[in-house]
């Protein structure tokens, strides 16, 4: 697989989001099937590792870190913070909290450093930036990290073009981590042109639209009770449904290309620019070697023209994020 430049890194066009391994779709998967896949992958080529402290509440960094330990010098490790499980009741649950205090954010390095079992991570994200705390001294505190050699670079995620500026402006960002895809637009509203201009990486999150847009979950009532698309307004049954019917152009477009809907919608990203790198995410080999093989197909002008006319943010039924995940985004909700 070809190369795209992230920061000081060079990274498989391609990435690998590690989270559904642990977290998000329903059950965590076996620890053998994690293993597998993330082996898989590197296997493959890819050189993107993308976790977070978030992700099974620790459970994804443990995981990834002890299966990548031995490959450690192959790949970039990107991991997040900012956002975690917290015993806030007392009661030995954890609760989704967003904290950005540096003293918080140095805490979470450590941590974050011991379950991956690395002396440093190559990429450390601020997973949401908390709005009750300057983005520039979240991001000082991270530049601290850098400077005493904890992490190698930084980056954010699910910010705006301006604090995305105010942020490089306190210290050089290295990627922008984001929500785009055929059904998720926002970011061409000024941050793709934003990163372009500062040489920040845009890394795409969700590149499938969470399953979507691969054409294979038809039936959103099968979803595991766990499953956090529950909660997104356009996996809504009577919204998911309208949007599926939006999807059967779609597909006839990938399979008159000769690819599947999975493979066309990661390509699509990647001829929307060379600062952008997909992470899909995925529990199964056989869909890793599927979404991979997206980097040897070619979208003519004409073919992005049409995909314009026949999915975007305009004909979308349903937000991508429910009201509460909404204030805490710094991005336009479509
Ligand atoms: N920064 C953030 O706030 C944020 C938020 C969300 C995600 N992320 C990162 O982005 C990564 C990817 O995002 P994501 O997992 O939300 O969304 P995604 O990659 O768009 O979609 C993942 C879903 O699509 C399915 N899938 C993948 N390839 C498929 C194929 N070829 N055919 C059929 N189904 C396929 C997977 O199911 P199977 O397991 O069955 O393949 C899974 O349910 C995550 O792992 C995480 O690292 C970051």
């Amino acid at each position: 697989m070809h190369n795209r430049k992230l920061g000081p890194f060079q990274v498989s066009a391609i990435g690998l989001g590690c989270m559904n391994l642990s977290h998000a779709y329903g059950a965590p998967v076996s620890a053998e099937q994690g293993e597998r896949v993330l082996l898989s992958a590197l296997d493959a080529g890819v050189t993107l590792f993308d976790t977070a402290t978030l992700y099974g509440f620790g459970a994804n960094e443990t995981l990834v870190g002890r299966v990548m330990k031995p490959y450690r010098q192959k790949f970039t490790l990107a991991s997040k913070c900012g956002m975690q499980g917290v015993d806030v009741n007392g009661d030995g649950k954890l609760v989704r909290v967003i904290d950005g205090r540096p003293a918080t954010l140095r805490k979470t390095c450590e941590d974050s450093l011991r379950r991956l079992q690395t002396d440093v991570i190559d990429l450390y994200y601020l997973h949401r930036w908390d709005k009750t705390v300057p983005i520039e001294e979240s991001v000082g505190a991270l530049g601290e990290l850098v400077r005493k050699g904890y992490i190698r670079s930084i980056g954010l995620s699910e910010v705006s073009a301006s604090t995305l500026r105010r942020a490089h402006a306190e210290h050089p960002v290295a990627a922008l981590q984001t929500e785009y895809s055929l059904w998720t637009r926002n970011p061409e509203i000024a941050v793709l042109d934003a990163c372009k201009e500062l040489g920040i990486a845009f890394v795409a999150f969700s590149p499938v639209g969470r399953g979507f847009l691969c054409g294979t979950l038809q039936d959103v009532s099968t979803l595991h009770a766990t499953d956090i698309r529950r909660s997104m307004p356009r996996f809504a049954p009577d919204n998911y449904t309208a949007n599926l019917q939006q999807l059967t152009a779609v597909s006839q477009v990938a399979k008159d290309m000769g690819c599947t809907p999975a493979q066309l919608a990661i390509a699509w990203l990647l001829h929307r620019g060379d600062h952008i790198i997909p992470i899909p995410g995925t529990t199964s080999l056989s869909h890793l070697a599927e979404d991979l093989e997206a980097a040897n197909v070619s979208i003519d002008a004409a073919t992005i023209a049409k995909l314009d006319r026949l999915i975007s943010q305009h004909t979308v039924v349903g937000s991508r994020y429910n009201a509460q995940s909404n204030s805490e985004v710094d991005t336009e909700n479509f």
